[in-house]
């Protein structure tokens, strides 16, 4: 069954035509109409990891669009402890639901998922490999604050090496034709192979450490938490723990409409002073997962999000 696992299982095409759906939803994921085009269907959140808001907003879109979700819940206290694995898992919960959003620590764990359901399969994360759910809502957030995306320089910072969400986000940016600059320290570098595979797709990208100079330039700044997670050891993360700090004072060399992002959590790599200044976005960001994840389950379900929403749309 085709499922969202990589950015690559979507066209440009289809991409663009998923964000004008995600566009047109913005009143039913506010709570402003009612259009209950996902009614009678049941999304299943298996989440092996720790979630907040891919599973919140998840549940959230389905609700609004009328359907039900069904939790794997607190991974401890389900058959995983007894060692269930994660082929009989999928194999079960395909007969529950009709959809499944899944978030697992082992990489590829989600492709492995979808060869084997039948229901469509969304990649909330696996491991350090991608996280597509998210870079839809992260090219949403950026093309509404930007009105387009084409052209426009945006600086991936902190931990490359490890963040699944700017795996797939810089692989949709550079297909849409946007100036991507990596921004890390030394030893959390975009991996190699990505890089390469960006290169070999005729992007041109730009890899430094200095994220404080690429500020004056940017349209988007796009800050992720160092994975603590997923070093090999406490050492390592102690070296580059804290790398990059963001503060107001800051953003003055700002071009006035940029955009600070983070997929969030963040630790400490935007400090609090940033929240009430122009430029930040990462709240807004979150709540555009309701709306992406609404047009994803669309498309993947084959429901037609219709023209004119309002129109089809009833009152709460
Ligand atoms: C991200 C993740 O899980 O990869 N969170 C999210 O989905 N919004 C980023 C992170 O955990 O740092």
């Amino acid at each position: 069954m085709p499922g969202l696992i990589t950015m690559d299982d979507l066209t440009d095409e289809e991409i663009i035509s998923i964000l004008d759906d995600a566009e047109r939803l913005l009143p039913v994921a506010r709570g402003e109409l009612y259009l209950p085009l996902l009614k009678g269907r049941i999304l299943g959140n298996l989440f092996f990891e720790p979630s907040t808001r891919t599973r919140m907003s998840f549940e959230t879109a389905m609700k609004r669009l009328g359907g039900d979700v069904v939790n794997l819940g607190d991974v401890k206290s389900s058959s995983v402890v007894k060692g269930e694995t994660l082929f009989d898992m999928i194999q079960m919960v395909d007969g529950y639901t009709d959809i499944i959003a899944m978030r697992h620590p082992r990489q590829g764990a989600a492709q492995y998922a979808c060869d084997s359901a039948k229901v469509p399969i969304l990649n909330g994360g696996d491991g350090a490999g991608h996280h597509p759910t998210q870079t839809m809502l992260d090219l949403f957030t950026i093309r509404r604050a930007h009105g387009k995306l084409e052209g426009l320089n945006v600086v991936l910072a902190g931990d490359l090496r490890y963040g699944r969400t700017v795996h797939s986000l810089s692989h949709a940016l550079t297909r849409l034709g946007c100036n991507v600059t990596f921004a890390s320290p030394e030893s959390l570098r975009m991996p190699e192979e990505i890089v390469s595979d960006l290169k070999d797709n005729g992007a041109e990208v730009v890899e430094t450490d200095d994220l404080f100079g690429q500020i004056n330039t940017a349209d988007v700044i796009y800050m992720t938490r160092i994975q603590k997670e997923r070093f090999p050891d406490e050492d390592e993360y102690a070296k580059v723990a804290g790398a990059y700090k963001l503060h107001a004072k800051d953003l003055d060399v700002a071009k006035p409409d940029m955009i600070i992002m983070h997929p969030l959590p963040r630790v400490d790599e935007i400090h609090p002073s940033v929240d009430s200044t122009r430029h930040a976005c990462y709240f807004e960001q979150a709540f555009n997962g309701v709306v992406a994840r609404m047009a994803l389950m669309c498309r993947l379900l084959g429901v037609e999000v219709p023209a004119d929403v309002e129109k089809a749309g009833g009152i709460i």
